[in-house]
């Protein structure tokens, strides 16, 4: 392929970033790998790698208790991930910022922490029928035990939120509002400003899931005045670990989510006390090495720009609606215009189940992921037991959605859909 083909006109050099990230570089059953299922997990840039492999080889030690060079070491670099972090949301403090071990956790962390403490019964949470399970089953779990009431915004045909329903579900009896910023399925950038001032207007709190809206678009917690959001360093670029930010008065006001070491201030027989912001709620030896790794993920991400990321996708997916919308007798989820969502593309081929599908595009060297993408009451809004979705990253490019599409074809072939 030439690089021309690779460029695309506005925001980032995908020939240059493809050099970046090794795994990319491979034959998959025979064709070149195309990676179209970055909503699930993203790849590593060999800086992050890299960093990685530094810490274990010259630095591995323990955080927060060693006295000498190399956890001291270990710990300014799990520190300045933090301090990294924040500045990437910008946060106020890096005592709002607390490593978890997923968004689910994090987003766990305030159904336990915030909701065991301040959800009476009758009380209302209010979610949306987009949020991917992990936004969901906390809620279900808080509203069962206090006999509280969960509330769902649902969603248009086009999978965007029901304007006209927000203000009759979040009212004076709303405690929580718990919405996605963008649909790991549909895509759907949500109205999350519209939501949280609706939300803080009958004095309820705000909790974001941003484990699709993080890695994709410039995001500022101060901006948005979120209450918490949750994310994930593994879809920006970096390993395995998770992301709260919550507003430091309402961290404060929490008790603890999990009990153990790094997370108290003096432990006694029978009582015990906290360990000040963010340690009251990293219980245990954290994911250093993982943490130092989304350090080098943010920094990556930062050179890029992420008004260029956000541009660079929304020209690849509006490329990748155009081309699918001329495949026959696919539905496609979600809104019409790329600006209004991110880069994820969810169908379903008629007559074809999506694990089939998914086998064939596997076949041409294709990762897409087939299921319902743990979003069931979507695809249950939808009238769809399950679907494809293909979604793109820095790295992706139109030859790969031309990949797809002509894959797509043989499909329809063989299941004469
Ligand atoms: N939440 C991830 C996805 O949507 C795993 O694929």
């Amino acid at each position: 392929m030439s690089i021309a083909t690779l460029e695309i006109k506005k925001g980032l050099n995908v020939a240059a970033i493809r050099e970046d990230f090794p795994i990319l570089h491979q034959m998959v059953n025979g064709k070149p790998l195309v990676y179209l299922d970055s909503t699930a997990t993203s790849q590593k840039p060999e800086a992050v790698i890299q960093v990685m492999d530094a810490y274990y080889r010259k630095t591995n030690a323990n955080v927060h208790r060693g006295v000498y060079a190399l956890a001291e070491e270990a710990t300014a670099q799990y520190e300045g991930a933090r301090k990294k972090t924040q500045k990437f949301i910008n946060a106020k403090s890096y005592r709002e910022i607390i490593f978890t071990r997923n968004a689910t956790e994090g987003l766990n962390l305030v159904a336990y922490a915030w909701g065991r403490k301040n959800i009476r019964a009758g009380d209302e949470i209010v979610t949306t029928q987009l949020e991917h399970h992990s936004n969901i089953v906390p809620w279900q779990l808080l509203a069962q035990e206090k006999n509280a009431t969960l509330r769902f915004i649902p969603v248009d045909d086009q999978g965007q939120l029901r304007a006209d329903q927000i203000e009759t579900l979040i009212n004076p009896k709303t405690k929580i509002v718990a919405c996605t910023m963008m649909s790991n399925v549909a895509g759907t950038i949500t109205p999350i400003r519209d939501l949280i001032a609706r939300a803080h207007a009958v004095g309820a709190i705000t909790v974001v899931d941003g484990a699709q809206a993080v890695p994709h678009m410039p995001v500022d917690v101060q901006e948005l005045n979120c209450d918490f959001l949750a994310f994930s360093g593994h879809k920006m670029l970096a390993p395995f670990i998770g992301i709260l930010y919550g507003k430091r008065e309402l961290l404060e006001a929490m008790e603890p989510f999990l009990g153990g070491g790094d997370m108290i201030r003096e432990v006694h027989m029978h009582e015990s006390k906290w360990n000040e912001l963010p340690y009251k709620f990293e219980a245990g030896t954290p994911a250093i090495a993982e943490a130092i790794g989304l350090g080098a993920a943010i920094d990556y991400l930062n050179e890029l720009g992420m008004e260029n990321v956000r541009a660079h996708e929304i020209e690849l997916t509006d490329y990748a609606l155009n081309k699918l919308r001329a495949v026959d007798g696919l539905t496609i989820v979600g809104p019409a215009r790329a600006e209004e969502r991110g880069g994820v593309i969810a169908f379903a081929v008629p007559n074809a189940h999506p694990h089939d599908v998914a086998t064939i595009f596997d076949r041409e060297g294709i990762c897409v992921r087939a299921g319902h993408h743990c979003a069931m009451p979507l695809h249950e809004r939808f009238n769809l037991p399950a679907t494809t979705r293909a979604s793109f990253y820095v790295y992706n490019y139109p030859d790969e959605v031309d990949r797809l599409v002509e894959t797509l074809e043989k499909v329809r072939e063989i299941f004469k859909s």
